[in-house]
């Protein structure tokens, strides 16, 4: 059995209620699998569920039940469903028969996916075994939480959901973020006396905290170091809300591990990245998947990285979309390319305007500076690609490749229709279109010569 947290013996399972059907969303998806930051609200709830390393994780489904268990079929979760969503403590309830009653019950909830690892840990260390804690958070707009009340020795006396509240507790600035340890035996008789006589009709979770001290149980409460943590998703403004405190909170981790970002406010990782040292982001990059950023890597504005790897010395300048590449140093890449899977670059290849590589294996020095298509091809070192240039490996049934040797020369406006090899040394005159392998060290030409009318009348415009 996992060791669930330091100093305390009792075996954690962590309950997430995500059954709700967030109707404040207008959304034909599960409000948990809204995405943030590029995945699902709910596998970030996960993901810091995981640090905890708790004996069991139960997640409450309900509303797109199988759509919300296929999304985390690789994960080990206990799944409870609960039918009809008649409020969180029903929500808890539901789940409670599978807990063994000598459980801590840490309860989080689906929605409230920003809240750290080292805030639950507290939490667990700050109630006592037999305790109940309560996770809180003191923000600047309460409107819509529920308001957390203390007696005079500070401790938690109850929860009022804001719809229930007084002005005066509305006034309150300390909000519930819905977080909530509780032992499972204790858990189980408090539900059971839960009713729904309030403004929303539903059986509150938030409820048991005054259950709890009607019966002597102290109610501690922890409030989070960061606000932000205790943000709750139940609308688009909420998420676009949660999508900005996690990106400036990714945003600062790469800037104290050494990344210059130009404004970190139009920063956008939707995946993991991982920088060297002076790495230097422009503003409105957006990093998708897995992306590895090299030792003085440059990215100009507006480009969108998704799984590559740039190594030391790469620039990446304005409005290019990267995916699945992999360059070795000092490349040097756009304004506006397209770079697509199966590219791998040696180091100081450039690839300028307008250019798409789709899987392009080019060795060190190429250069394809303008406007080209280069697709399913090699490319030996130090090889010319002039302006226009397009590999023609689709034949409208099959792809073929292109095989180009060391300090070639390719002429501008050539058709390379693959298969195709083309020798060391070779030069292909511009405007052809090369059909045959081309030996080393040899011209190609291949297009009409160029004839010359002399005295040639341009036809006159008639007039009516
Ligand atoms: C809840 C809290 C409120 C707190 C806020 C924090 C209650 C009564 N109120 O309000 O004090 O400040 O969260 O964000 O708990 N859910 C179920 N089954 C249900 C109802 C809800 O699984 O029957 C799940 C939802 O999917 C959601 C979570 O529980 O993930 C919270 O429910 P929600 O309806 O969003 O509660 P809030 O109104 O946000
Ligand atoms: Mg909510």
């Amino acid at each position: 059995m996992a060791k669930s947290n330091d100093g305390n013996s009792m075996p954690l399972t962590v309950v997430v209620l995500a059954a709700g059907r967030g109707r404040r969303m207008n959304s034909a998806y599960p409000k948990v699998l809204q995405p943030l930051a590029g995945r699902s609200i709910l596998s970030h709830v996960l993901d810091t569920v995981e640090a905890l390393r708790p004996d069991a994780v139960n997640v409450v489904h309900g509303h797109g039940g199988e759509i919300v268990q296929g999304e985390f079929a690789d994960r080990s979760l206990v799944w409870t469903l609960q039918a009809e969503q008649l409020g969180t403590g029903h929500a808890l309830a539901v789940a409670l028969p599978g807990i063994p009653p000598q459980h801590r019950v840490l309860v989080l909830y689906g929605d409230v996916p920003l809240v750290a690892a080292a805030s639950l840990e507290k939490l667990l260390d700050e109630a006592d075994s037999g305790g109940v804690g309560l996770l809180t958070a003191v923000v600047d707009r309460p409107a819509g939480y529920g308001r957390v009340l203390r007696g005079e020795d500070g401790l938690v006396t109850a929860v009022v959901e804001h719809a229930d509240a007084t002005a005066a507790e509305r006034a309150l600035r300390e909000i519930n973020t819905g977080i909530m340890v509780l032992p499972a035996d204790s858990a189980r008789r408090w539900l059971s006396g839960l009713d729904d006589t309030n403004s929303q009709g539903e059986l509150y979770l938030t409820d048991a905290v005054a259950m709890a001290v009607a019966e002597g149980v102290p109610v501690s409460g922890v409030t989070v170091a960061d606000a932000v943590e205790a943000i709750g998703i139940n609308d688009r403004r909420q998420l676009a809300q949660a999508e900005r405190a996690i990106q400036q909170r990714y945003a600062n981790e790469l800037m104290d591990r050494g990344a210059v970002l130009a404004d970190p406010s139009r920063f956008d990782l939707r995946g993991r990245l991982s920088v060297g040292r002076d790495v230097y982001i422009d503003v409105g990059a957006v990093f998708c998947g897995d992306v590895v950023l090299g030792d003085g890597v440059r990215i100009g504005p507006n480009a969108v990285i998704s799984d590559s790897r740039l190594g030391d010395g790469c620039t990446v300048h304005a409005h290019c979309v990267i995916d699945g590449v992999i360059a070795a140093a000092n490349c040097e890449i756009g304004p506006f390319a397209r770079l697509r899977p199966g590219t791998e670059f040696d180091d100081s290849v450039k690839v300028g305007n307008f250019v798409e590589v789709k899987a392009g294996r080019l060795s060190s020095g190429v250069k394809v500076n303008h406007l080209s298509y280069v697709g399913d091809t090699r490319i030996g070192r130090d090889t010319n690609v002039g302006a226009g240039t397009v590999t023609c490996n689709y034949d409208g049934a099959s792809k073929h490749r292109t095989q180009i040797g060391e300090r070639v020369f390719v002429g501008s406006g050539s058709m390379l229709v693959a298969p195709l090899r083309v020798g060391e040394g070779a030069t292909i005159a511009a405007g052809s279109t090369i059909t045959r392998d081309v030996p080393a060290g040899t011209l190609a030409v291949a297009r009409q010569r160029q004839r010359t009318v002399k005295g040639w009348k341009r036809p006159a415009r008639r007039e009516s």
